[in-house]
C-alpha cells in the first residue's frame, strides 16, 4: 500500500511525525510531499530534523502568496505529483490552504482521499480555516476524527458513515516528548534569565489578530500590561505586520522572542505559568501539560479544554489580563484527546481499506 502524505505548514510536520513512524513501523510505502507553505527553517527544516522525519520526497516550493495563488499552485502542482506517484490513499492533514489543494486536487484524479483531524469547527465563516476544513471533509473519502465531538460534527453534516475516531496525533507526539523534556530545564528559561515558572509563553498569528493595525495595538497592549514576562515566540505573520504598522513587539511584560524548535516550544510551555495564544494546536498542547491557557480568539474548536476549566476565550485586554490571572483549574484525569497511539490507528485504518485505486 502507498500512502502520499501531503503537508505544508508547521503544525502539518508535527502531526506528520507520528504517521511518518507508524507507515514505517509496518512498512507501508510513505511518501512525503512538502508544499512549501512554510519555508523559513524555523517553521519547516527544524520539525524534519528533530522529530525524525524523512526529508520530503517532492518539495513544491510554492511560497507566500495570496489565498487564491497559493492554493492554486499547489493544485497545479499536485496534479503531475499524484499522477506519477498513483497513491493508494492521499493523506491530508488539518484545515490549511496546502490541505484543501491537494483534497481538491486528489478527489478529481479519483485518488482516494483520507482527511487526518476531520470535523473541527470553529462556526465562524470569516476564519479561511473553517473553510478549508468544511470543504475538505465534504471532499474526502475517509474522515479521521480526533475526538467524539468532531465526529458528532461530521455526523451533523451528513458524514457519519465516511467517519471514524481515531485520537488525536498531536497528542501522540506530546506525550513522547513530554517525557523527555519534563525532568530539564527549559532552554528558553535560560536564555532570558527568567525565573522558572514565572513567565507566560505567547503566540499570535491568526488573520484576525494580526491583519489589522487597531486589533494587533491592542492585542499587544494587552501582552504587554501582565504581571508576569510574556515570551512572545513571534511567527513570520505577526512580525511582518507589526513593522508594517510600526508596533514594537518587545516592551513592558512582552518580550518577543524567535520561534522555537518542538522540544524547546513543549518545555518553555511546561515551565510557564500560562499560555496565551491564538493557535489551535497550542491551546490542546497547554491542555496536555496542565498548563493553563488564555485564547485569544472568539472561539476554539477545541471545545474539551474550555469545558474542563484549563481555557478561556478573551478578546479585551481586560478578558487577556482577567483570563491569565485566574485561580488554577481543578486537575482533571479527563482524555478527550485519546491515549497517544492515534497514529498507528490510522495507519491501520488506511491498511484495513480498500482504496479507489485497488477496486
Ligand atoms: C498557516 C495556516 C494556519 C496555521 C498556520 C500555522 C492557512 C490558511 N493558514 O497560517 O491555519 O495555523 O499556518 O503557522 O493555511 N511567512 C513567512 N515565512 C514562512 C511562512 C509564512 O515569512 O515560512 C509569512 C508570509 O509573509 C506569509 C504570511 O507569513 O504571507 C502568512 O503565511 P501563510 O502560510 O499564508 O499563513 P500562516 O499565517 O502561517
Amino acid at each position: 500500500m502507498k500512502i502520499v502524505s501531503v503537508v505544508g505548514a508547521r503544525p502539518q510536520f508535527v502531526k506528520l511525525a507520528p504517521i511518518a513512524k507508524a507507515a514505517n513501523a509496518v512498512g507501508v510505502d510513505h511518501v512525503i510531499v512538502h508544499t512549501g507553505q512554510h519555508y523559513d527553517p524555523m517553521l519547516s527544516n527544524v520539525f524534519f530534523d528533530e522529530l525524525g522525519i524523512p526529508a520530503p520526497d517532492v518539495h513544491l516550493g510554492v511560497g507566500s502568496g495570496s489565498h487564491g495563488a497559493q492554493t492554486g499552485a499547489m493544485l497545479a502542482a499536485l496534479d503531475d505529483v499524484f499522477d506519477a506517484q498513483q497513491p493508494d490513499w492521499v493523506l491530508v492533514y488539518g484545515d490549511t490552504n496546502s490541505t484543501v489543494a491537494a483534497a481538491l486536487s486528489a478527489v478529481k484524479m479519483h485518488f482516494s482521499v483520507a482527511h487526518l483531524e476531520a470535523g473541527l469547527r470553529s462556526f465562524n465563516r470569516r476564519m479561511p480555516e473553517e473553510h478549508n476544513r468544511v470543504l475538505t471533509d465534504h471532499a474526502a473519502d475517509l474522515l479521521l476524527a480526533p475526538t467524539r465531538v468532531a465526529a458528532d460534527h461530521l455526523a451533523a453534516e451528513g458524514l457519519s458513515e465516511r467517519t471514524v475516531v481515531v485520537g488525536d496525533v498531536m497528542t501522540d507526539v506530546l506525550y513522547e516528548v513530554r517525557a523527555e523534556v519534563a525532568e530539564r530545564p527549559s532552554p528558553l528559561v535560560d536564555e532570558l534569565s527568567l525565573a522558572p515558572g514565572d513567565h507566560y509563553v505567547a503566540t499570535i498569528h491568526r488573520a484576525e489578530n494580526t491583519d489589522d493595525p487597531a486589533r494587533l495595538r491592542e492585542v499587544v497592549a494587552a501582552l504587554s500590561n501582565l504581571d508576569r514576562p510574556v515570551v512572545l515566540l513571534a511567527h513570520p505573520r505577526v512580525v511582518s505586520k507589526a513593522s508594517m504598522y510600526g508596533i514594537p513587539l518587545t516592551g513592558g511584560s512582552l518580550i518577543a522572542h524567535a520561534p522555537l524548535a518542538y522540544r524547546d516550544l513543549v518545555a518553555a510551555v511546561l515551565h510557564s505559568a500560562g499560555v496565551i495564544t491564538d493557535s489551535g494546536g497550542l491551546q490542546k498542547e497547554a491542555f496536555l501539560l496542565r498548563v493553563p491557557c488564555t485564547t485569544v480568539r472568539t472561539e476554539t474548536e477545541w471545545v474539551e479544554t474550555v469545558e474542563l476549566g484549563w481555557n478561556v476565550l478573551a478578546t479585551s485586554a481586560e478578558q487577556v489580563a482577567t483570563g491569565v490571572m485566574r485561580r488554577r483549574p481543578d486537575d482533571t484525569g479527563a482524555a478527550p484527546y485519546g491515549d497517544g497511539h492515534a497514529a498507528d490507528r490510522v495507519i491501520a485504518e488506511l491498511s484495513a481499506r480498500p482504496s479507489h485505486r485497488s477496486r
